[in-house]
């Protein structure tokens, strides 16, 4: 062989050879995320995976997914799929064998990429939220030359920070699509204004903010005007409304007869949290576990923290006869779990109370070691909602300040400054008496507290006696002369202690005493026993006991001065706020799993841990809920950061950059956008330390936000729901926005802020409920028009605008409103009272703003809008009014009746009615 002919055949060989080479690196990988495991968990997980393993095959974890199968065989062996029993089965043509059972084969295609990726290695992937929050690069736009400023550039031109960058990297990317969809321009300042104002304070700007707007001349104009909406005192309460549907805030307490619980502090916690732009990070560590906060030396959790722990006291509790505390303590116990995990964690936590999360990787036994950590509560479901925290009125402050002052110049240890601390503020810790037993003539009186008649009694099971000298009983009765023993070990052991029970008019209203016992040391059971022959049928009834050492400074064995001062202060009328304490000692909980969810059967125990599939706890973190919230919001946590920044972002652009926004994990939308969350996410936590007015301000100075929202036909035609965002938002007010903006544009939105929920007006025959004594009370003066977040909610009968526009009910958390558009809607903007009376101020106000209709109905709509009334709607508003004006010239009592506010004219009932069609305008009831 000539040596030119050899080498040329090396040649073919090596070029032949580099390219089969190029080819299989060229050949497109399989990705596990996008193309498989939509697919198994479409078709194959519900039989498969963490619920049921038929044939002991699950393709929940990779490592159940490669094991051995019940009939021997793997149904995946990476690398080859002609060996794979999984690819043996989708091709079978019996329906008896062929997977998947019981439905349609998969398409060939289906099949064929099911082949390629086992065949590629079978890589297992993790879901891209599950992973770390890494920073991405910010792409670049433009051409290299106008970034160097030699050439002008559109993209560049119009781009105002890196969420743009990113926005035109996405639809630069995007096959089939680049060059027929483009950035909009901005929208003009009124509609901009209006905008910021409605996202940022959910309200309409006022006069003097546009005409600021408008008179600014500076480049930064718009950013000046972001600023002073984030500055505004009703960002906060704008802010609190999207959290409320979070927290499931409400009034009442949820079940049966619903009565009242006032929350409202924990709502105004919320307004000044965000006013004062409390870091996220922080804003989450106190609700979820402001109590166990460690603060300077040793100091116990402030009141504020405290309340910020009403979150989650926001569940509700069952006041019925006859339904079991535990029952719903536990209920309680498992929304916060799966509250936590909906607001926090954007994953459906809730399905793995009963079995393994079919899809997402978390195994029934995580779901309780989870619920450890909030299962070590207080609360227990009893009608007082204890432990609460007790705001005194000012004569009774003075007394509890008094009694801390005396204990802590005595006490001899820290501790007893903190029990005394604890009890004066929270009556706490105490034993509620549906845990006593052995009962003789006595009863668990609504399956809520012991009830003892003449010759009764009923067992304390196992009190610790040591050092304690005092017993406090809060109990009540309408019995004249009944006389309590406790008895020691049995019902006639030793006397500790003999007292008569004081009348207080009913077994259910009670009174706090004090008592002080003899020394007795150890563990006993303690008796309580009755005596009342005179009226041998009345029931005394005790709601919770406590034992406690004597306070310092006072006699052991009886009462002194500050004994006394204690049973006052106990007895003072206070104001009540549910909160969230832990148990300690005696009472701390242990957790099992609940076989199939069901809190009757208990599995094995557990402790306190989070899922594996997630990182650890860091060692140094407490294993409480303190360190469970540290570990949320700490920088390696894949899911906190997102799913904030995906909530904030939906309120702004309308659609989260994940959609369901409720759910980021594998069953979730996939994201429109991931870098961009990713790098919002990692700015949010990084840069931004957790600044939510820093990430909303990032948003609304991008130039995505700032589009104006008009949809070209070809816009809408390649992206009817702007998933590239090359338009401004355009939706629908919330229901609280729509409420604040009528109240604001008639001139009667009060502004007052924080305290208890008012009353507005309600269409009548609302408030319904059986077996509650309590109604609906109208609002005086400027309570009638408060913002939307101060209408006192009821579960069981919701303010009807409210819900009408969308917003729950809040029995439980809700994580996303769907917007809709219902003829509902238009009838309450119609004829609900407030946007009735709304209507008739604003037409007050009109009249004067001209001579003609004309003059007056384009001042009524600019007040709303900001900018003038077409000619075209100005016509048909004008029509209307004449219309209406001839009406009530013939019918002047229909005038008077219409017209509550001042002299009924038909005149200005017409104009009412005109006004009051403009605030149903589609345009008014819509941000764009
Ligand atoms: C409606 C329930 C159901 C669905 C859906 C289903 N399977 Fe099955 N699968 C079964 C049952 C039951 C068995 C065991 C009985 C049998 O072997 O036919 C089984 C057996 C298997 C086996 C054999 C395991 C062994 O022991 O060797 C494989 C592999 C398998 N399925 C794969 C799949 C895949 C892949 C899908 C989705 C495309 C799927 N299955 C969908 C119910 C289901
Ligand atoms: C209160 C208990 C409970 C909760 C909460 C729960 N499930 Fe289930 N689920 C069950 C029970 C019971 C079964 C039947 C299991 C069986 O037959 O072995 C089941 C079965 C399933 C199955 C198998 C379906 C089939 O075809 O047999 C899937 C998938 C499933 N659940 C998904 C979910 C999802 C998703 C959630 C959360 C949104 C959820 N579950 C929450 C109790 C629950």
């Amino acid at each position: 062989m000539k040596p030119l002919f050899r080498l040329s055949i090396a040649l073919v060989v090596l070029l032949t050879l580099s390219s089969v080479a190029w080819l299989t690196m060229r050949e497109d990988r399989v990705d596990f995320n996008t193309q498989i495991k939509p697919l198994l968990n479409k078709n194959c997980i519900a039989c498969h995976g963490g619920v049921k393993k038929a044939s002991d095959f699950s393709l929940l974890f990779e490592h159940e997914a490669l094991a051995k199968a019940k009939s021997g065989k793997h149904a995946i062996v990476p690398g080859n799929a002609d060996a794979s029993e999984l690819i043996r089965r989708l091709t079978l043509t019996d329906p008896e064998e062929r997977m998947p059972l019981e439905a349609p084969p998969l398409k060939k295609e289906e099949i064929e990429l099911l082949r390629t990726w086992i065949n590629q290695g079978a890589d297992w992937g993790k879901h891209w939220a599950y992973e770390p929050v890494t920073k991405p690069e910010v792409p670049k736009i433009g051409t290299f030359w106008s970034r160097l400023g030699v050439v002008e550039n559109d993209e560049l031109k119009w781009a105002k920070n890196e969420i743009d960058h990113f926005v035109l990297d996405k639809i630069s990317h995007e096959k089939g699509l680049a060059g027929s969809l483009k950035p909009s321009p901005e929208a003009d300042k009124i509609t901009l204004i209006r905008r910021v104002s409605l996202d940022l304070t959910g309200l309409p700007p006022t006069e003097q903010d546009v005409v600021d707007f408008l008179n600014d001349k500076s480049p930064n104009a718009y950013e000046k005007m972001v600023d002073r909406a984030l500055a505004n005192p009703a960002y906060g309460e704008r802010w609190t409304g999207m959290w409320l549907d979070l927290a499931r805030y409400a009034d009442t307490k949820g079940y049966e007869a619903d009565l009242s619980r006032p929350m409202w502090r924990y709502r105004d916690w919320l307004i000044k949290a965000f006013n004062e732009d409390k870091p996220f990070d922080q804003f989450t560590v106190e609700q979820l576990a402001g109590d166990l906060l460690p603060n300077r030396n040793g100091e116990p959790p402030t009141d504020n923290q405290l309340i910020a722990t009403g979150f989650h006291r926001n569940t509700m509790t069952n006041d019925e006869g006859g339904t079991q505390d535990e029952e719903y303590r536990v209920a309680a116990v498992i929304d916060r779990v799966n509250t936590t995990w909906d607001v926090w964690q954007g994953t459906t936590f809730g399905c793995v109370q009963c079995h393994s999360h079919p899809y997402d990787p978390f195994t029934h036994d995580e779901y309780y070691k989870y619920m450890a950590f909030f299962n070590n509560t207080r609360d227990e479901d009893v009608p007082s909602d204890t432990p609460t925290l007790r705001f005194y009125k000012e004569a009774d402050s003075v007394k509890v300040q008094e009694l801390h002052a005396w204990v802590s110049q005595r006490a001899a240890n820290p501790q007893q400054t903190k029990m005394a601390d604890r009890l004066t503020r929270l009556t706490e810790p105490k034993v509620n008496s549906h845990y006593f037993d052995q009962y003789v003539n006595a009863s668990l009186m609504g399956a809520m507290y012991t009830a003892i008649q003449d010759k009764g009694s009923a067992r304390m099971k196992d009190m610790d006696l040591n050092g304690k000298n005092r017993l406090i009983i809060a109990w009540g009765t309408k019995a004249e002369k009944a006389v309590m023993t406790v008895h020691q070990d049995s019902p006639d052991g030793p006397v500790l202690l003999q007292q008569p029970v004081p009348k207080t008019g009913s077994p259910w209203r009670d009174t706090t005493l004090v008592f002080a016992l003899p020394n007795v040391s150890g563990r006993h059971h303690l008796y309580l026993t009755l005596s009342n022959p005179k009226s041998p049928q009345d029931w005394v009834m005790v709601k919770w006991v406590s034992l406690q050492p004597a306070l310092p400074g006072q006699p052991a064995t009886i009462l002194g001065d500050m004994d006394h001062k204690l049973t006052e202060i106990l007895n003072a009328k206070a104001e009540l706020l549910p909160v969230m304490q832990e148990n300690t000692g005696d009472q701390v909980r242990e957790t099992f799993v609940f076989q199939r969810g069901n809190w009757l059967v208990k599995g094995k125990k557990v402790s306190a841990d989070v899922p594996k599939s997630l990182p650890p706890m860091d060692k140094n973190l407490p294993k409480n809920r303190l360190g469970l919230a540290r570990w949320m919001v700490n920088r390696q946590n894949p899911l906190t950061a997102r799913v904030a920044v995906n909530r904030f972002w939906e309120q702004l652009f309308g659609t989260g950059i994940v959609e369901t926004v409720e759910d980021i994990g594998t069953q979730g939308i996939p994201p429109t956008h991931q870098e961009l969350l990713d790098w919002l996410a990692a700015e949010f936590m990084e840069t931004d330390h957790w600044s939510v007015k820093k990430l909303l301000k990032k948003m609304a100075l991008s130039a995505t936000y700032r589009q104006h929202s008009k949809a070209s036909p070809e816009a809408l035609a390649h992206d009817p729901w702007n998933k590239f965002l090359m338009r401004g938002p355009r939706v629908r007010l919330t229901a609280e926005q729509v409420r604040d903006q009528t109240l604001a544009a008639s001139g009667l939105l009060s502004k007052k802020q924080f305290g208890p929920s008012v009353m507005p007006a309600q269409p009548d025959g609302i408030w319904q409920s059986p077996y509650s004594p309590e109604s609906w009370k109208l609002s005086q003066g400027e309570d009638r028009y408060r913002r939307a977040l101060y209408t006192y909610w009821k579960r069981t009968a919701p303010y009807p605008s409210m819900i009408t526009f969308d917003s729950p009910s809040r029995e439980f958390c809700q994580l996303r409103r769907l917007r809709t558009n219902t003829p509902l809607q238009a009838l309450v903007t119609l004829n609900d009272p407030v946007y009735v009376e709304a209507a008739q101020h604003l037409a007050d106000w009109m009249r004067y703003q001209g001579k003609t209709p004309e003059q007056q109905i384009q001042a009524g709509f600019q007040r709303i809008m900001l900018r003038p009334l077409s000619k075209a709607k100005l016509a048909v508003l004008t029509r209307l009014y004449q219309t209406t004006q001839r009406h009530y010239q013939q019918q002047p009592d229909e005038a008077r009746k219409l017209l509550t506010c001042s002299e009924g004219t038909p005149e200005l009932a017409a104009l009412a009615v005109t006004a009051n069609a403009m605030l149903n305008l589609d345009e008014v009831v819509t941000k764009e």
